[in-house]
């Protein structure tokens, strides 16, 4: 199981490679647009220091567009995985990449059968949106595992990325349905690691400590 930053910002790609979080990444152009950069540059420089795939997505919806642009896309550099939502222009563009062995990644995957004739081609990777649905009041995070046995079925290649990781419970869902890879935006890392039950703990253990007198304190916390 890998794990990918959500993200374009090459602020938070270095932030989290020291956590060890980030093993590829995935952009989209809603990402790309609060960069400060124009989007080929920054992909380029994204790509150039990250040691794993990294996502860069389509901005047409016709077949033929979506070929041309994915195709120069892949040549930026060889970690680019090129995205393509998963509609029927999707596919075709899709199965034009597969052919000629440009590595893609099928997004916007809210049901699990949406991606089945992606599998069959086989992709790279499907992308299953999963806290995406939630803005909508639907909730079925058993929807990793159901594709995860999808695949399984088809003896499909086809990679399951989990993706709209927007809180633990997201991530938690991703890990037992056995993703092969979850995309996590940094947010959701930061969240994770302010569980404020930690923070309140952490303040807690502080301050029982200081009713110790310094004296007795001291060697303990100059400890080398
Ligand atoms: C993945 O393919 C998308 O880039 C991303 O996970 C979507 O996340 P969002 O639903 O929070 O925009």
């Amino acid at each position: 199981m890998k794990f990918f930053l959500d993200t374009a910002s090459l602020v938070e790609i270095k932030k989290w490679q020291d956590y060890g979080l980030v093993q590829g990444a995935t952009t989209n152009p809603t990402l790309l647009s609060k960069e400060n950069n124009a989007p080929i540059d920054q992909l380029i420089k994204i790509a150039s220091i990250i040691d794993g795939p990294v996502s860069a997505q389509v901005t047409y919806n016709t077949p033929e567009k979506m070929i041309i642009q994915g195709k120069a896309l892949s040549r930026l550099s060889d970690n680019i995985v090129v995205k393509v939502p998963a509609t029927k222009e999707g596919f075709l563009a899709a199965r034009q990449f597969v052919r000629e062995n440009i590595n893609c990644n099928i997004t916007l995957n809210f049901d699990p059968v949406q991606a089945i004739p992606f599998c069959l081609l086989p992709t790279s990777y499907v992308s299953l949106i999963l806290g995406r649905e939630e803005d909508f009041g639907l909730r079925n995070l058993n929807r990793v595992q159901q594709l995860r046995e999808i695949l399984n079925e088809l003896k499909s290649s086809t990679k399951l990325l989990a993706a709209s990781i927007r809180n633990p419970h997201h991530l938690i869902a991703a890990i037992l349905g056995k993703a092969d890879v979850i995309t996590v935006p940094p947010s959701t890392w930061e969240n994770i690691f302010q569980n404020p039950q930690t923070l309140i703990g952490e303040k807690d253990f502080f301050d029982a400590w200081k009713t110790l007198p310094e004296s007795l304190r001291e060697k303990y916390e100059n400890l080398k």
